[in-house]
């Protein structure tokens, strides 16, 4: 999707970043700081990604990181906590590497409450000194909101406080915000509000780390970047889109945060909509930010609200019950450590989504993902309408069916085409086949999601992020049907067996308008 990356070294910056140039500019002397340094996504997605960029020299000259929280901790001891931590996350991989000593030297550790304003005034004399040891130049800061988002809103405030949003002598000060941005669109909206007061929304990242992986931008390069998609991609030629983000895994120990939130708030709100706007949108006029952002928002605007008294037409739910994955018995969602006995949180959902504009007019999307299904998969499939007069129908003794596009994101990536081919003999009988292009043909992604992501923070490229009125556009189209379900929970949620592939209504949801989901 972007332009090939210069890495971000050597040069010092000296100019204040202008984030909507989709820049590579270096930005040497960078301290991120990270709050809640002692939990988990430090540990697993923050530090290795920095492990993997640091012993790539991908990070700029004197980049350090100062870890932030509660959990009373030496710098020792968090030192060896993020080594481990590094080692555990690359222990599967054929090349595991340790933490680089260049990162683990320039790890500092505070343990430090958030709502006192003098964490953060040692916050800003320490960066000030470690700055000086590093040789000066400019003072660039990314703060990293890894706490529970309850949290973010006072962080925030803090940082404004002590005068760490300001961005002097042409460095820059950024804030990370990591999903759920709020529980609803009041709360989204009022998060936002807080945030800029701060922070101005270019200094603003919204990690959603769907946008980091490579197949989720090759979308828009297959989209854009080919000439022979673009003429069919509509309601002319386009009967239905079907988008699927099937999980193996259970709830976990997330049962905390899950209980809470469920499928919609979890997977839909962010990641899903993220891959319908790829899927739906116009072509940017230029690969940057806001040009990006302003399509991706129209699409969203562009849904059609669910009406709240027909919401079954619209959407179902279901719950994961016990049963069987990759060979191994697991408990209900119900059984799961933390979750109530009586719980009527939605782990699966389906939903259909109407596009009111000139190019989706008429053309359903079905969504659906879920936990404990049968297998890992996310595919975006793009079902064509049937020819307008079929005389081979004669031909073959299955149902034929239509031209299929579907675009693998994970795992397996690549592209396929289904078309009809003659089934080489006597007689005339044709059978569907696949045209496929696995995505590995073209080598194997040099950055995970967070790495990507990270990098763009540092050198400021905030196109793979999510802008502020897009979350509340993404809230605004879920909030129907949240809703509606948590007026009207049901007296019992439909269960599905864990390993198959959703409740038995999601069937009959999308039988009723004639179509049925693809086989994952
Ligand atoms: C996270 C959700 O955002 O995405 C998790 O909170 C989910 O519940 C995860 O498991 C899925 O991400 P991926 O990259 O494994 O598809």
């Amino acid at each position: 999707m972007k332009k090939p990356r210069k890495r971000a070294r050597k040069k010092p910056a000296r100019e204040s970043p202008k984030p909507d140039a989709g820049m590579t500019r270096p930005a040497d002397g960078c301290a991120m700081v990270i709050f809640g340094a002692s939990g988990d996504l430090t540990a697993r997605m923050l530090l290795p990604a920095l492990a993997h960029l640091t012993s790539e020299h991908a990070l700029p000259d004197g980049f350090f990181v100062l870890g932030v929280a509660r959990t009373p901790m030496s710098r020792e001891t968090f030192r060896n906590a993020m080594s481990a931590a590094v080692e555990k996350a690359f222990q599967d991989l054929p090349d595991a590497r340790p933490m680089p000593a260049e990162l683990r030297e320039n790890l500092y550790y505070l343990s430090a409450e958030f709502d006192d304003p003098k964490t953060f005034s040692k916050i800003r004399s320490f960066l000030g000194r470690e700055r000086q040891k590093r040789g000066g130049g400019p003072e660039n800061h990314i703060f990293y909101l890894a706490t529970p988002p309850a949290a973010d809103p006072l962080i925030v405030s803090q940082l404004g406080a002590a005068g760490l949003n300001r961005e002097e002598e042409g460095a820059f000060s950024r804030v990370v915000v990591e999903k759920p941005f709020g529980h609803d669109l009041e709360s989204g909206r009022a998060l936002n509000a807080e945030i800029r007061k701060v922070f101005r929304e270019e200094q603003i990242f919204r990690i959603d780390h769907y946008l980091g992986k490579e197949t989720v931008q090759n979308i828009l390069v297959l989209r854009f970047g080919n000439g022979i998609f673009e003429p069919l991609w509509n309601r002319r030629y386009v009967d239905n889109v079907q988008i699927a983000v099937a999980e193996s895994l259970g709830v976990g120990h997330r049962a905390g945060y899950y209980e809470n939130a469920g499928i919609i708030r979890d997977m839909f709100q962010n990641h899903l909509l993220q891959l319908l706007c790829l899927t739906a949108m116009e072509s940017p006029v230029r690969f940057d930010a806001n040009s990006v952002r302003e399509e991706k928002v129209k699409v969203l605007r562009a849904i059609r609200p669910i009406p709240p008294g027909a919401i079954g037409d619209w959407a179902v739910r279901g719950q994961y019950a016990s049963g069987v994955v990759d060979g191994e018995k697991v408990p209900a969602y119900r059984e799961e450590p933390n979750v109530s006995s009586r719980s009527q949180t939605p782990t699966y959902a389906a939903v259909r989504f109407a596009i009111d504009n000139w190019r989706w007019a008429g053309v359903p999307f079905f969504l659906r993902s879920g936990k404990r299904l049968a297998r890992r998969t996310t595919e975006i499939a793009i079902e064509f309408k049937e020819v307008p007069h079929m005389f081979f129908r004669e031909a073959t003794s299955d149902r034929l069916e239509m031209n299929v596009l579907r675009l693998r994101i994970q795992p397996d990536e690549g592209i396929s085409l289904k078309i009809l081919a003659k089934v080489p003999g006597a007689g005339m009988h044709v059978t569907p086949s696949v045209m496929d292009f696995p995505y590995a043909q073209l080598g194997v992604a040099e950055h995970g999601a967070y790495e990507r992501l990270l990098l763009d923070i540092v050198t400021g490229d905030a196109t793979l992020f999510t802008r502020g009125d897009e979350v509340e556009e993404a809230w605004r189209v879920v909030l129907p049907i949240l809703e509606a379900w948590e007026e009207r929970p049901p007296s019992g949620i439909p269960t599905y067996p864990a390993g198959t592939w959703g409740p038995k209504v999601a069937d009959s949801f999308i039988g009723n308008t004639g179509r049925r989901w693809r086989r994952l």
